[in-house]
């Protein structure tokens, strides 16, 4: 369970100070799929670097299971996300001369699991994301943009984390494949009980998810409760 309480994240930008998150507070429970709507700007990716302990926050905290961001040391928060966050990003960011399992490896290195445990893993988890391990030992660069998006999100499950952050992660794709991913992602939090916060232009894709959010101008409001339809089945 992630509760975010009050977090506020200012920037000084010449004489003025910007907010683009303000006041933000809400929970989720463990193994949801949310989405956050907003125009560029709205504070989306600032969010998610808070949730992620890539920035600290000016005020407010994060708990995730009860335990708090604002008051861990450094060290901890380092920790905090290599293992219990996955990050997916709109660009990829995968290691672009090396192999599909190889990228997926690499978080558990750095977790220090053994290479031969690594490698099994890696595999198990590209074949999750519809991937075949053995077809895809070229280097990801020579992928399509679909294909790089699935291995990604492998490598973003890599440590089993609490928590996946995708920050337009459909950005790149095109319409279809978008909608596989976001598919890809709802499958994967309800199989792994993975809670999943996805930053999206596409209302189409985030009418696909759990509980719709809607960052304006550094505020969140929810919208309207939905239930998930499961893919494939009648509206
Ligand atoms: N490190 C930073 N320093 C100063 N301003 C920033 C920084 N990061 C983001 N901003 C500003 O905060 C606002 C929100 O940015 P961002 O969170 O990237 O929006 P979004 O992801 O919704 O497009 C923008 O005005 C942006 O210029
Ligand atoms: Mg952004």
């Amino acid at each position: 369970m992630i509760e975010v309480k009050n977090l506020v994240r200012t920037f000084n930008s010449g004489d003025r100070t910007i907010k683009p998150v303000n006041d933000v507070s809400f929970e989720l429970e463990q193994g949801t799929l949310a989405s956050i709507v907003g125009k560029s700007g709205s504070g989306k990716s600032t969010l998610l670097s808070l949730l992620g302990a890539l920035d600290k926050p000016t005020s407010g905290d994060v708990l995730v299971n009860g335990v708090s961001l604002a008051g861990m040391p450094d060290s901890k928060l380092t920790e905090y996300r290599r293992r219990d966050i996955g990050f997916v990003f709109q660009q990829f960011n995968l290691i672009p001369n090396l192999s599909a399992v190889d990228n997926v490896m690499l978080p558990m290195e750095f977790a220090g699991v053994r290479k031969a445990a690594r490698l099994e893993r890696a595999r198990e988890l590209l074949e999750q994301v519809q991937l075949d391990p053995d077809k895809h030992v070229r280097r990801i660069n020579r992928l399509s943009g679909g294909e790089q998006q699935r291995v990604a999100i492998a490598r973003a499950l890599a440590n089993s984390p609490k928590l996946i952050l995708a920050d337009e992660p459909t950005g790149n794709l095109d319409e279809q494949t978008g909608e596989h991913i976001i598919e890809l992602l709802s499958s994967l939090s309800r199989d792994h009980n993975t809670t999943i916060l996805v930053v999206t232009h596409d209302r189409s894709l985030a009418n696909k998810t759990d509980r719709r959010f809607r960052l304006q101008q550094g505020r969140l409001t929810e919208e309207a409760a939905s239930s998930r339809v499961a893919a494939g089945s009648p509206a």
